[in-house]
């Protein structure tokens, strides 16, 4: 049996649509995406997601209040979903959450955890700081997600070279094409072929 597995997106999707490529390409084989939720109606990634023939979902904050959570975590129930990915989701997941889903949970980040990472630090916020601080060498992180920010075991990492005259917006571009779009796909494979191998 394929594990379920559902992607939480707020933006253009551009992660989730490296894992359809990968899905359509044989590179995730042991899971499958089944869902899609958004926390903004807006979002590019819903249109991806439509394009795939994947189920989506719409959950606001806004609207929800306190129920936010909750809601999606019914989502997730109805639809079977076994792992988790927070693929450009930008809203943190309270403790509840990630208890419920512990090790289920796969986020990536766009920076070399520890560095530019926790609350505050997400987009190009992160390659903002970044460049700020100098550094030469940059790249993205998948790691599971706990009650820390951006602090869960790590899967995988990437580097990525910061070149002169690299502006927050295409130093983001390289870190997604050079590291983001492929470490996140494989990291769902292998955490998707662990709980497979469990079945
Ligand atoms: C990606 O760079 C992702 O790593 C980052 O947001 C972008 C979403 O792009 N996530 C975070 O900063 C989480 N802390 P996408 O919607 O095109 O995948």
């Amino acid at each position: 049996m394929l594990i379920n597995i559902a992607v939480l997106v707020s933006g253009g999707g551009t992660n989730l649509q490296a894992l359809i490529d990968a899905e359509n390409a044989g590179i995730i084989k042991s899971g499958k995406i089944k869902l899609v939720v958004s926390n903004n109606q807006n979002a590019y990634a819903l249109e991806r997601a439509k394009k795939a023939d994947i189920k989506t979902a719409v959950c606001l904050k806004k609207e929800l209040g306190d129920k936010f959570e909750d809601t999606i975590i019914s989502v997730l129930e109805e639809n079977d979903i076994d792992v988790i990915v927070l693929a450009g989701f930008m809203s943190i997941l309270s403790e509840n959450f990630t208890k419920k889903y512990a090790k289920r949970i796969i986020n990536v980040h766009p920076s070399l955890i520890p560095s530019f990472c926790g609350k505050g630090f997400y987009g190009l916020k992160v390659h903002e700081e970044a460049l700020k601080y100098g550094v030469k060498v940059t790249g993205a992180t998948v790691h599971f997600v706990n009650e820390v920010p951006d602090g869960g075991e790590i899967i995988m990492q990437k580097a990525v070279e910061i070149l002169d005259g690299d502006t927050p917006e295409v130093l983001q571009k390289r870190v997604m094409e050079q590291a983001e779009w492929i470490i996140l796909p494989r990291s769902v494979e292998k955490v998707c072929a662990f709980y497979k191998g469990e079945n």
